[in-house]
């Protein structure tokens, strides 16, 4: 296992270029199951979860090739429909699978998820979605099995649940009814931008989706769909956390290239009203120091408002910004293994059911620490470029998962940053 050593006292300055985004390119992937011709995928960012995503479409009998970003995908003739678990377990989200092998095989066999350190992680979303398109669902010694021997057949299915929309939910649905008989609505669908990146890249594929980035999306099944080429969009969860190491370490100001400012307006807006300077320019994003830095209050929702995914960086920003700051996640209320973290390194923040109250301190100190989960793992290195001594973080392959070389990308900002063998 290997660990980063961050020594604290950055002074960013320079450009970053993004890559593309994880959360798109995990469904699109998927999708290549859908037709028995070629797909090309450009900007799928090297990543543990988009390899194992690659490793279960080989799996399942798909020719598959990398060569640096760009992917190509053949799935010619499956050899069964069949998400083995010692793959699901490693990442949740190989649950998008289950849409595309129902409608090109009939059937499904997907392992249960789990859960992981942000919560639970519950399926029943998905899995009322597919019976709604007639799909006969039923879970046997871990195991989701989901059979439709006549085939699937459209009809309006509602995706909403009592934590509001589901990403891969959508996604799932939206790549079955893409082969099912007639025409489906999905009311209540997620708006995510990596939603609309599907749709497009379905919709190239010979698909009939409207509406999607809005709640309401129609599909008209259609017979077949053909090989295709796409380039994924940018990452902006990975821009956001870039943004976010601007705005605690920047000596004056860092630009991010290759990214779509329009997926990040919930957060420009956040981190303007806290004071630091931002720039667009086309795809290009700046941000500079604030004079005089405020916290804020934060409420994650669905899309477009404030993003889960978002929630643990700005924790990081508000441990050293004066005042009182209020982040409170409604998607995934336990996402906050990233606080107890900090704590070590001295922050000061109360957690009450959901919500972290943060009382920003002058500096935090370097302590060991843990990354768990994803997103809490990139807070902890922002943590530490500003901190005072030298960080270690250990179980580094938390941010390998949805990272792209994300210390090589802060060196090449001026951190100081080491990987080495635990
Ligand atoms: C996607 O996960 C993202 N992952 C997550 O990013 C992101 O945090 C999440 O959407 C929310 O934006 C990918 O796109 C690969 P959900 P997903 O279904 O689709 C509840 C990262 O860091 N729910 O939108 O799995 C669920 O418990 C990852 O890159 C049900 O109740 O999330 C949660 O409270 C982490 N039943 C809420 O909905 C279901 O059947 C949103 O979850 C499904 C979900």
């Amino acid at each position: 296992m290997e660990k980063l050593v961050v020594h604290g006292g950055a002074s960013l300055s320079g450009s970053v270029n993004i890559s593309g985004s994880k959360n798109a390119a995990l469904p699109i992937l998927a999708a290549t199951l859908l037709t028995r011709e070629k797909c090309v995928i450009r900007r799928v960012p090297d990543v543990s979860d988009t390899n194992y995503m690659l490793q279960i479409l080989q799996n399942l009998g798909a020719e598959v090739e990398r060569a640096s970003g760009t992917v190509t995908v053949k799935a010619e003739k499956l050899n069964g429909a069949e998400a083995p678990y010692d793959l699901v377990r490693k990442m949740r989200a190989s649950i998008c699978v289950m849409g595309p092998l129902l409608a090109r095989m009939k059937e499904a066999n997907v392992s249960l998820p789990g859960g992981c350190v942000i919560g639970d992680r519950p399926v029943d979303l998905h899995l009322r979605g597919l019976e709604g398109l007639g799909a006969e669902v039923h879970v046997e010694g871990g195991n989701i099995v989901v059979k439709a021997g006549k085939g699937l057949r459209g009809d309006e299915i509602d995706m909403r649940g009592k934590h509001g929309t589901t990403v891969l939910g959508t996604d799932n649905v939206m790549m079955a009814a893409v082969l099912a008989k007639g025409t489906t609505v999905i009311e209540g669908a997620a708006c995510e931008p990596e939603v609309i990146d599907l749709a497009n890249f379905l919709n190239k594929m010979g698909a009939r989706i409207s509406g999607a980035g809005t709640s309401r999306i129609e599909i008209v099944g259609v017979k077949e769909l053909g090989g295709v080429e796409h380039t994924v969009i940018p990452d902006r969860i990975e821009a956001g956390t870039f943004l976010v190491a601007g705005a605690m370490a920047a000596k004056d100001k860092i630009t991010l290239k290759r990214v779509e400012p329009d997926h990040l307006t919930s957060l420009l807006d956040v981190l303007e009203e806290c004071g630091y300077p931002v720039e667009r320019h086309g795809k290009t994003l700046t941000i500079g120091k604030a004079k005089n830095p405020l916290g804020a209050n934060l409420t994650t929702e669905p899309y477009p408002y404030f993003p889960t995914d978002m929630q643990a960086q700005m924790c990081a920003l508000f441990a050293t910004t004066p005042g009182i700051s209020v982040v409170k996640d409604t998607i995934f209320p336990q996402r906050f293994m990233h606080c107890s973290e900090m704590k070590r390194m001295g922050a000061d923040i109360d957690m009450d059911d959901g919500t972290a109250v943060i009382r920003g301190v002058e500096k935090l100190s370097a302590a060991p620490v843990m990354a768990s989960d994803l997103r809490a793992s990139a807070a902890l290195v922002l943590a530490a470029l500003t901190a005072k001594g030298n960080t270690e973080i250990h179980r580094v392959y938390h941010i390998d998962r949805g990272y792209e070389n994300i210390d090589d990308k802060l060196i090449g900002l001026g951190a100081e940053i080491e990987r080495l063998q635990e």
